[in-house]
């Protein structure tokens, strides 16, 4: 038998939240493949904590620098607020670890677009948590629509509609296109439309509008968007964190059966549903059920696909152009609803305004501290 691959050393940077509900579970669910050697926080009573609840001999350090030179980790973490992904995310690749980074990864194309050279200097690879790709329900959904056994997909719904009060919007981070990089498109919305483009593909149109409703924000609290695909299919999407009745949903027609996933922050097999077109005899919908595993979207999951990546010296899932294209729609979004017109896969590079920032200066909405 071929000797097993040696525990991968990991460290996190940022012990807050995310970090210690869902990156140490994820840890902990793979630890014959993971060791978490250290924690970077400056905030030294939340670093304190988080080594507490770690509950092993995890050295703790206020400064990232100063964790890299002394770990030489393998694997970096990265669960800071958005507005130090990008600089956390190149410190660690000119390390040589590899890094899962949250969502959003940068706050720009232009930002992700460092990133895509400082992966190609160091030969490491970063990649964006988006942890609802990874149930066995989205990946057995993906197979069936990508094989073509549910027909030609045709029109799609995606909705985030999520509600998040003033206490939420007073973490000074929040709310604002410096730190947040947006508002329920860049930070609540995203997972599910990334899940969208993961099942449709490539999109080609987007026609938007975005509005601030409720919050007093810098950024949006609530967008819908008209998108088209490759593939023919329309989509709508909505993201809003203004809705007293949450739920995640989508909703995929294909030619021969209609899709819905319904859950609030994770699904199960369980939260998919198969409804068989009128023509669509009933042996071959009951091939459609959920596979036998249920594996939870979760941090989980993802972390165990990219040490296989690992483990095999490839580029892990949710990286490189796979995970620009999702930063790409977010753009194209933001770019069509503050100038009104349809914007077009590809569009957006550099000289464009809303490469560097998702407000594209657009007088309307620019940050309070320039406006
Ligand atoms: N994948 C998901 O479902 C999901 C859910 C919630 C949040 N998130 C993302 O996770 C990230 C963090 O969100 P959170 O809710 O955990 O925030 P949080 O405020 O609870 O935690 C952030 C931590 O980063 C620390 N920090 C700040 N500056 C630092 C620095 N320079 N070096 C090291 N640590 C530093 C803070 O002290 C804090 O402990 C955000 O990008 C957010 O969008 C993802």
């Amino acid at each position: 038998m071929p000797p097993l691959p040696a525990r991968r050393r990991v460290a996190v940077v940022g012990t807050g939240a995310i970090v210690s509900g869902s990156h140490l579970p994820a840890l902990r669910a793979n630890a014959d493949r993971v060791a978490l050697v250290a924690a970077v926080d400056v905030d030294q009573d939340r670093l304190d904590q988080f080594r507490e609840l770690a509950g092993e001999d995890v050295a703790g350090y206020t400064s990232m620098d100063a964790m890299l030179d002394a770990v030489r980790p393998d694997l970096v973490l990265i669960g800071t607020p958005p507005s130090l992904h990008r600089e956390q995310t190149v410190a660690a690749l000119k390390a040589g670890a590899w890094v899962l980074c949250e969502k959003p990864l940068t706050l720009s194309l232009a930002e992700y677009d460092e990133i895509a050279a400082a992966e190609e200097a160091s030969g490491a690879y970063a990649s964006v948590v988006f942890q609802h790709r990874y149930g066995s329900g989205a990946v057995h959904a993906r197979d069936l629509i990508a094989s073509g056994e549910l027909g030609a997909p045709l029109v799609a719904h995606c909705q985030t509609t999520w509600h998040r009060d003033a206490a939420y919007y007073a973490v000074p981070w929040r709310g604002k296109w410096s730190t947040e990089g947006g508002g329920p498109t860049m930070g609540h919305g995203i997972h599910q439309y990334d899940l969208l483009l993961h099942l449709l593909g490539p999109w080609t149109e987007v026609r938007a509008m975005a509005a601030r409703l409720v919050h007093d924000t810098e950024s949006e609290d609530v967008s819908t968007a008209l998108v088209r695909f490759e593939n023919g299919a329309l989509a709508t999407v909505v993201n809003s964190v203004l809705s007293p009745d949450e739920v995640s949903r989508l909703r995929i027609d294909c030619a021969d059966a209609t899709v819905e996933l319904t859950h609030l922050y994770g699904h199960r097999n369980d939260d998919w549903v198969y409804t068989p077109a009128p023509h669509v005899a009933s042996d071959r919908a009951a091939a459609w059920r959920a596979p036998a595993s249920d594996v939870p979207s979760s941090h989980t999951a993802q972390l165990g696909a990219l040490l296989d990546a690992y483990d095999n010296g490839v580029r892990p899932p949710n990286s490189g152009h796979e995970a620009r294209a999702t930063l790409e729609f977010a753009a194209a979004l933001y770019k069509a609803a503050f100038t009104g017109a349809p914007v077009h896969a590809g569009e957006i590079g550099p000289g464009d305004p809303f490469y560097p920032s998702m407000h594209g200066e657009h007088p309307d909405w620019a940050p309070k501290e320039s406006a």
